[in-house]
């Protein structure tokens, strides 16, 4: 609930002059798709090379925060929606805390997504679908978890007995079952270049 008597503080240090002194904007990158779309995997990926490179980054991944923040939260809708809140909120004080945030959640529903980007603000958000057909990320199965969906050993499972709705104007769009993992950094760290998020060092 919205309460009166408590009161925002701004920083004292603007956008400009904290991409001079960071030498990159602090943005969330927000991947999201099916399980075993390839989402951790990119995500610790671009982590490292960003950290190579100077800039601070972090990873909030689904199944790490899943084991702490968001232990108390299953898979209904519900549950999800209030997991991608709380995953907002902090992407967003990381960003204020200057960090580049990649974001590793399969946020199937719309109506969360847009809520995540409004909490973050739309100009340091960066929607990154990883576009895989489920017959691919069933193939994969890493953990296991489809073909225990398809027993019936798991209920809403996202693509088998829950929803997944794709995003329809993402900033980027990978198919990542077309390309190595290396190729979907690389064209998630070009576009943070050409839209300046990113200060070469
Ligand atoms: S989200 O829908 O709320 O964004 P999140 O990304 O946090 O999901 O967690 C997904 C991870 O939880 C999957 O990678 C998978 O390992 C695990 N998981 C366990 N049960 C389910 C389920 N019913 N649906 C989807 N993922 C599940």
């Amino acid at each position: 609930m919205p309460n009166n008597n408590i009161t925002w503080h701004d920083t004292k240090v603007d956008s400009a002059t904290r991409l001079n002194l960071l030498g990159h904007k602090p943005v969330t990158v927000w991947l999201t798709g099916l399980s075993a779309s390839g989402k951790s995997t990119i995500a610790f990926e671009l982590e490292k090379l960003l950290l190579h490179a100077g800039h601070n980054a972090y990873v909030l991944d689904g199944d790490n925060i899943r084991h702490g923040l968001c232990q108390d939260l299953g898979f209904s809708e519900k549950d999800r929606h209030e997991n991608i809140r709380r995953i907002a909120e902090v992407a967003k004080l990381m960003n204020n805390a200057g960090l580049i945030v990649i974001s590793a959640f399969i946020s199937p529903y719309i109506k969360d997504r847009e809520s995540a980007r409004s909490i973050i603000g739309a100009g340091n958000f960066v929607e990154t679908f990883l576009d895989t057909p489920i017959q691919i990320c069933e193939n994969r199965d890493p953990k296991g978890l489809y073909r225990k969906a398809r027993a019936g050993e798991l209920s809403n499972f996202t693509g088998i007995s829950a929803p997944y709705e794709s995003p329809t104007n993402p900033e980027l769009r990978l198919e990542t079952g077309q390309m190595t993992a290396d190729q979907s950094v690389k064209i998630i760290l070009d576009y943070l270049f050409s839209q300046k998020f990113i200060l070469p060092k």
